[in-house]
């Protein structure tokens, strides 16, 4: 019996082409946005494999509606925390992600954010747009420097590690703080390990890049922020529930932190009239760190990878829930 596959959003087409020669009865959500939950409760129901994003919600009760004949489900990204791992694991259902693909696009997008941060860049653009460009002044638009500051990398992972080795060119003191030390970075990269409140009191950058789980939840709140220094500037491209948003808005109103660089958000899509969209020290971003056409079609390409390998019940390649197997 051919296997059904249900995939939640067009991929990149070299991965379409490959799904189309798979010998499986496919079924493509056509619409530009995610299908809604109780949509997707019907449509997935039958399936032996679900290709998802992030934006898709994969729960208890969708891996019940789907039923057991399940194999697989691959998802589209690195991170899986829209994604029930417990209850997949539960059902022995192997959860594919695509680690390591995206980790210079995201380290890229990184190091971007904490300059334009930094340097104002969407303030002194805007403000150039809307006619406000005076004569060249010594302090107009004025930031601080990357260069020669002390950046904090929260999560010393694949991610944290592309941005603390591009940060290498930036003559920065680099620390870190991680669940388990990093030898090989601290030999090889000059990074000092720290305890989290130590990283917040003393840089000037903190950059986060921890995965999203219960234990990171609010891991930068109110508490947190109050030890950042004043003129420090926060950096967000994990996911935004790391971050109590409302605790940042009061930060950045106040003036308890100088500014934040953020591509993640809660909820995304972030409202256009949400409090931090209103705040000139916020450079906000809608969630494109892995946004290069590379990197897109790598990750389209892996999850294609997983998900034929679990259909196959092979191994997957990159499984988020490695002790579950693929049988
Ligand atoms: C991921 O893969 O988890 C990113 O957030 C999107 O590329």
């Amino acid at each position: 019996m051919v296997p059904k596959v249900f995939v939640t959003r067009r991929l990149p087409e070299p991965a379409m082409e490959r799904l189309r020669a798979a010998d499986v009865a496919l079924d493509i959500w056509p619409e530009a946005g995610p299908p809604p939950y109780e949509v997707l409760l019907q449509r997935a129901a039958g399936v032996h494999g679900l290709l998802t994003l992030l934006t898709d919600r994969v729960d208890a009760p969708l891996l019940d509606a789907i039923g057991p004949q399940l194999r697989v489900i691959s998802q589209m990204a690195v991170g899986v925390d829209n994604i029930d791992l417990d209850a997949c694991t539960a059902r022995g259902i192997p959860v594919g992600h695509t680690p390591g693909v995206l980790s210079d696009a995201v380290a890229d997008l990184t190091i971007g954010l904490m300059i334009a941060t930094a340097r104002r860049f969407f303030e002194a653009a805007a403000d150039m747009r809307a006619g406000r460009w005076g004569a060249w002044s010594p302090m107009g638009w004025v930031g601080p420097d990357l260069y020669g500051s002390t950046v904090g990398i929260v999560g010393l992972g694949r991610i944290g590690m592309a941005v603390a080795r591009r940060l290498q060119g930036f003559g920065v003191t680099l620390l870190y703080h991680n669940r388990h030390r990093r030898p090989e970075a601290e030999a090889t990269l000059a990074a000092r390990y720290v305890s989290l409140p130590e990283l917040l009191e003393t840089s000037d950058f903190v950059s986060l890049h921890c995965p999203y789980t219960p234990e990171t939840h609010h891991l930068i709140d109110a508490q947190a922020l109050a030890r950042m220094k004043p003129t420090a500037i926060l950096i967000n491209t994990a996911r935004g529930g790391v971050v109590d948003q409302d605790a940042l808005v009061d930060a950045l109103r106040t003036g308890q932190i100088r500014a934040a660089g953020l591509d993640v958000f809660t909820p995304e899509p972030l409202p256009p009239d949400h409090p931090l969209l209103q705040l000139p020290n916020v450079t906000a971003l809608p969630h494109i760190g892995s946004a290069s056409i590379a990197t897109r079609i790598r990750m389209a390409q892996m999850a294609v990878d997983n998900l034929l390998a679990g259909l196959e019940g092979r191994p997957l390649p990159h499984c988020a829930n490695p002790h579950v197997g693929a049988s």
